[in-house]
């Protein structure tokens, strides 16, 4: 295959469901990178020997080496201590800083021209560690977290009106928090706006289980989740391999949009072969402003304490 994807943490939850994805879609050939080198390794076999029932010709290798990522086009960024019951995504925030530390500097030697998928979390401020680590252009650095959250609301929606979720739309912006900013005049079912379609109360519960939507796997699982989150990230990595154009919420470099300078939040973006190509602006009312500012701070209150 001409086109190759790293997962960095490929050997955890998140990451070898990623590289599952790709591999199973035959996007790219896949290597898994992992501190945890034999199991990165015997991640990556497993896939492999998937490979044949997949029908797909994606060759999947695992080690510890970066030199194996070399020349990656995506590098997907999911290394990193997930929660546990009673953790916040917040209480992950200094562990994971030291290793998108170690992490950025080898993926920048090894595939300087790249596109890095920061996952980790808190993902909006590991985002932003990821980008002024690399010196990369915003362009390429998109933290995956949006897609998720839209996803397990359209869920919602879907169990709620008894429709297929192929029809429904959700918009989820904002900082990938407790305080993330659910959409409902945004988000719609085969083009009507659920406001037209459910009660404020149907809708007040969505929104609020939305935004708790981690934790509630988490307090079922015992650490956070990885289907939906991988699947996910490979919506977004089909969306930049195949130059699609697709418009996502993602977690992007923000300078000036929506008014917020200079921070990584949730918004909705176009993605292709450059990576991050347009931000959409849509208008918000005053008190979706206010919430998605509310959101941004809290995101600049953690890139304020590791300083990025
Ligand atoms: P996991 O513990 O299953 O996997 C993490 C992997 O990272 C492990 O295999 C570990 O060996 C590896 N690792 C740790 N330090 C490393 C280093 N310095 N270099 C290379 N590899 C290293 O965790 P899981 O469940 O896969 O979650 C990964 C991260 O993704 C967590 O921070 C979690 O909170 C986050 N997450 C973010 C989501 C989002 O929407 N942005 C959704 C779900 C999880
Ligand atoms: C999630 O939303 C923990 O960020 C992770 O599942």
């Amino acid at each position: 295959m001409n086109r190759k994807v790293t997962v960095v943490g490929g050997a955890g939850n998140v990451g070898a469901t990623v590289a599952r994805g790709v591999a199973e879609k035959q996007l790219a050939d896949v290597v898994v990178i992992d501190i945890a080198d034999k199991k990165a390794a015997g991640v990556a076999l497993d896939i492999l020997e998937a490979c044949p029932v997949y029908g797909s010709d994606a060759r999947v290798m695992g080690s510890g080496d970066y030199a194996d990522s070399a020349n990656s086009d995506i590098v997907v960024v999911t290394s990193g201590v997930p929660r546990k019951p009673g953790m916040s995504r917040d209480d992950l925030l200094n562990v994971n800083y030291k290793i998108m530390q170690q992490v950025t500097e080898q993926v920048v030697k090894y595939s300087p021209n790249c596109i890095i998928i920061p996952v980790s979390n808190p993902l909006d401020a590991m985002a932003q560690a990821v980008l002024k680590l690399s010196k990369f252009p915003r362009e390429r650095v998109i933290g995956m977290a949006g897609v998720l959250d839209s996803a397990r609301m359209r869920s919602f929606i879907a169990k709620e009106l008894n429709v297929s979720v192929e029809n429904i739309h959700a918009f989820v912006l904002g900082g990938h928090g407790d305080t993330m900013v659910p959409l409902p005049r945004y988000s719609t079912v085969a083009g009507i706006p659920i406001t037209d379609l459910l009660s404020k109360e149907a809708i007040d519960r969505i929104s609020a289980r939305t935004a708790k939507g981690g934790l509630e796997i988490t307090e079922l699982v015992g650490t956070s989740a990885w289907y939906a989150p991988g699947a996910s990230v490979v919506e977004m990595i089909e969306a930049i391999l195949l130059d699609k154009k697709k418009i996502l919420p993602c977690s992007v470099y923000l300078q000036g949009e929506y008014g917020v300078q200079n921070l990584f939040v949730g918004v909705p973006c176009k993605l292709g072969a450059r990576g991050l190509e347009q931000i959409i602006q849509i208008t918000l009312t005053p008190e979706e402003d206010a919430a998605f500012k509310k959101s941004a701070a809290s995101v600049k209150e953690l890139v304020d304490v590791i300083g990025v």
